[in-house]
């Protein structure tokens, strides 16, 4: 639908996307050549913001830095103002508009987001869209654009078909919801219900592991979620390299894709990179031919000005102004001395080279904190050398590290990621621990918040309370005696026990909390 009504009746799930942030986006374009504002001090729009939910924690965390949210959608705007209004915040404002009245009466700005709107506005709104990224994107700024994409979509075209068909005649959003994914359910599972064997059996098993996949059947999605991206009128996937197209007539260009271990060639199997690398004739068609090989159905998008500096040579120097840190794991089995860990995606890393293994176990141990690569160094030399003498120098390591963690961020962001400003988060309890004003909002609201590093964490009732609690004034005992008001004390059990067993239970909770970058002090 293309009115205001369809995300007023039926509101978008309110969710914060990692892989917007300036922290994030700013790595990618420093690695690629460009040097987008300090986003400690930047100016970022969001086109399509919903209720303000992507951008509120953005604002929170970086106060020095001004924000701008866009949505057509009266009733989701307002409640993203009144959240402002009650956290006190100045640097973000929340616009009821179309973006179609947007030229550049806000000036520009160092990063732009369009998450979830590409697809599902109309061609001329689309259009637009673009033209606001060249007109509104200061020089060496980045956008991100996610949009849905062919091959893949020809797949889902069809459960969308199937769902919008039975649905026609249906008004209630909730019925339109429930019927339409009841029958793609359906089908979906026809090969287990009928027992049979038959070619249409076969594919409906495939179809089914597919929606499975793309999130349409995929259990705990918001039913909301269901009703804006698979059942809007306007759904309209593209070619990346129409995608690319669309740019380059608006002066822009393609920088890459937010997930960066996507754009590499070489994550793919050895034959099919040579089967491209033969018949590419440069980067739109390398990219081109790598959704066809991985059926995309979803692409989150960086673009830049056509004539921005992009260098897509990797030079592993940048990494000297990153905080660098690692989601991996020692690999299950094996001590920390084996150099052997795995990404939360199953990728795995293995090195035998002392200062690497140690580097990684350092950022292991701070984890979800981040390190710069001369604490990384130097601190990996201090284990392995306490014993023995060096045999490389600073410099030496401090090269081969950076080396090793380019190639790691390159292949799974769950081995190494980057980012170029620290968040304000704490991993240690304090006496009178504290989460952000709008975590203790989220928790009234949601099962869901978002941390320091900008992802959703979805939480327990019990944490969501604790939280609440959580404004700086409150040591762990005041923290025990108002969670003890929350809970029934069985009959047998006396006040000394109660006291005694929540205080157990409230300080592995805030460690718990603190473990998961929800404390900011
Ligand atoms: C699918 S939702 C995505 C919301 C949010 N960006 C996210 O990804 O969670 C699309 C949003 O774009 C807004 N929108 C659609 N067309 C618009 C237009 N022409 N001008 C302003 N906002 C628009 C809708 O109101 C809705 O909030």
């Amino acid at each position: 639908m293309t009115d205001t009504n369809a995300y007023d009746e039926v509101l978008y799930p309110e969710a914060a996307y990692p892989q917007t942030h300036p922290n994030r986006l700013a790595v990618i374009a420093r690695l690629l050549g460009l040097s987008p504002e300090p986003i400690e001090n930047c100016r970022v729009l969001e086109l399509g913001c919903a209720s303000g939910a992507n951008l509120i924690p953005m604002a929170e965390m970086l106060p020095e830095s001004q924000f701008v949210g866009i949505d057509y959608a009266q009733q989701q705007v307002a409640l993203g103002q009144a959240v402002i209004s009650d956290l006190g915040l100045t640097n973000i404002q929340l616009i009821q508009m179309n973006i179609l009245e947007l030229h550049d009466q806000f000036g520009q700005f160092d990063y732009i987001i369009a998450h979830g709107l590409y697809s599902w506005i109309p061609a001329n709104v689309r259009d637009k869209l673009i033209a606001i990224c060249k007109q509104c994107l200061k020089p060496q700024g980045v956008a991100f654009i996610s949009y849905n994409t062919y091959p893949g979509w020809h797949m889902l075209a069809m459960s969308r078909d199937i769902m919008r068909y039975r649905i026609r005649d249906i008004q209630s959003p909730q019925e339109r919801i429930e019927q339409g994914h009841d029958l793609v359910r359906f089908l979906a599972e026809l090969r287990h219900k009928s027992n049979s064997d038959t070619q249409l059996a076969r594919f409906m098993q495939i179809y089914a592991d597919l929606l499975k996949e793309s999130l349409v059947l995929s259990e705990g999605r918001p039913a909301a979620a269901v009703f804006h991206d698979e059942l809007e009128t306007v759904n309209d996937p593209v070619y990346f390299h129409e995608f690319a197209a669309h740019l380059e007539r608006h002066g822009l260009q393609y920088l890459s894709e937010s997930e960066f271990p996507l754009v590499m060639l070489g994550s793919l199997p050895r034959p099919v990179q040579e089967k491209i690398a033969g018949i590419a004739s440069n980067l739109i068609d390398v990219e081109q031919y790598m959704d066809f090989v991985r059926n995309r159905t979803f692409r989150q998008t960086l673009i830049c000005h056509q004539d921005a500096p992009v260098n897509r040579r990797l030079n592993p120097a940048h990494l000297l102004s990153f905080f660098i840190i690692s989601p991996a794991k020692v690999e299950p089995g094996a001590d920390s001395s084996a150099g052997q860990f795995v990404g939360r995606d199953g990728i795995a890393y293995a090195t035998d080279d002392d200062v690497v293994r140690e580097a990684f176990n350092l950022l292991i141990d701070v984890y979800p904190r981040g390190l710069t690569l001369a604490q990384v160094v130097q601190d990996a030399r201090a284990t392995v050398y306490a014993s023995r003498t060096p045999t490389t120098t600073v410099q030496q390591d401090a090269e081969r590290l950076a080396a090793h963690f380019l190639q790691c961020f390159s292949t799974s962001l769950n081995l190494i990621d980057f980012r170029v400003h620290e968040p304000a988060f704490v991993t240690t309890v304090s006496p009178k621990p504290l989460a952000s004003a709008y975590i203790r909002h989220q928790v009234t609201q949601n099962e869901r918040v978002t941390n320091g590093l900008h992802q959703p964490v979805q939480l327990e009732d019990g944490e969501r309370i604790l939280l609440s609690l959580l404004d700086g004034t409150r040591d762990q005992a005041a923290l025990v005696d108002h969670m003890l008001q929350h809970i029934n004390r069985p009959a047998d059990m006396t006040l000394e026990q109660a006291q005694a067993r929540m205080s157990i239970s409230v300080q592995e909770m805030l460690g718990d909390l603190a473990g998961r970058a929800l404390l900011i002090g």
